[in-house]
């Protein structure tokens, strides 16, 4: 059985929905683009960077666009999920989710954010999960994203933790990916058909228990 010594959970769909208003902004986006985002399409956007996510709507389009434009329209979206955002009641917080770390906290393992999002911080205050979190390893810290292991290699090393002792929490298939690439254990949070490659997944923290890591081999 494995030593578990710290959890490093991504934020956007495993703590808070945040998923869906990604979808959104996006989706809207890919209207002004001419065509509807595909919720098959939005699943290989989840985890990646807002650049390398326009990058992939753009050349799905088939469009150029210079770099004034494209920050121009990273903006754009941003403010559209910057409102879903705002609109937010810190009850969105996804089921079980703060048990799960008090639990965690209570066995003395340590807890670290692991997400591509500029807009973690502010998200995490606003739903209460920040007096959890020994590290917060966002968008603005990283220079790979994920699939890239270097968001969650960068958490573990702040906590002083070696990837071995560490699982990860991840709703996507490049945050799998990344952890795995790290030497993480991976858990997947949503469905097996997508995140099959994890070591476990589960629907959501829902009665999750410490009991969750038994299992977990090298
Ligand atoms: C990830 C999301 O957590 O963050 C992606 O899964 C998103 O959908 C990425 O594009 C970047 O987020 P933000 O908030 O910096 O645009
Ligand atoms: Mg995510």
């Amino acid at each position: 059985m494995a030593e578990i010594k710290a959890c490093l959970f991504d934020l956007d769909g495993v703590i808070v929905d945040t998923a869906k208003y990604h979808f959104l902004a996006w989706g809207r986006l890919c209207k002004e683009f001419g065509y509807e985002l595909s919720e098959e399409e939005n699943e290989n956007l989840k985890g990646i960077s807002r650049a390398e996510s326009l990058n992939i709507l753009l050349r799905k389009a088939g469009k150029e666009a210079s770099e004034a434009e494209k920050q121009e329209m990273m903006a754009r979206k941003n403010g559209w999920y910057l409102d879903h955002v705002n609109a937010m009641k810190p009850d969105e917080i996804l089921p079980g989710v703060k048990d799960f770390m008090e639990a965690l906290r209570q066995k003395g393992i340590r807890i670290g954010l692991g997400s591509a999002s500029k807009n973690a911080l502010p998200i995490v205050e606003k739903i209460g999960v920040l007096p959890y979190l020994e590290v917060v390893i966002d968008g603005n810290k990283v220079t790979r994203g994920k699939p890239d292991p270097q968001t969650f290699s960068l958490g573990a090393e702040a906590i002083g933790v070696e990837p071995r002792h560490c699982v990860v929490f991840e709703d996507a298939v490049a945050g799998i990916d990344a952890a795995l690439a790290g030497g993480f254990f991976a858990i997947g949070v949503g469905k097996p058909e997508i995140l099959g490659h994890a070591h476990k997944v589960i629907p959501g923290f829902q009665d999750v228990k410490l009991s969750i890591f038994d299992d977990l081999e090298t």
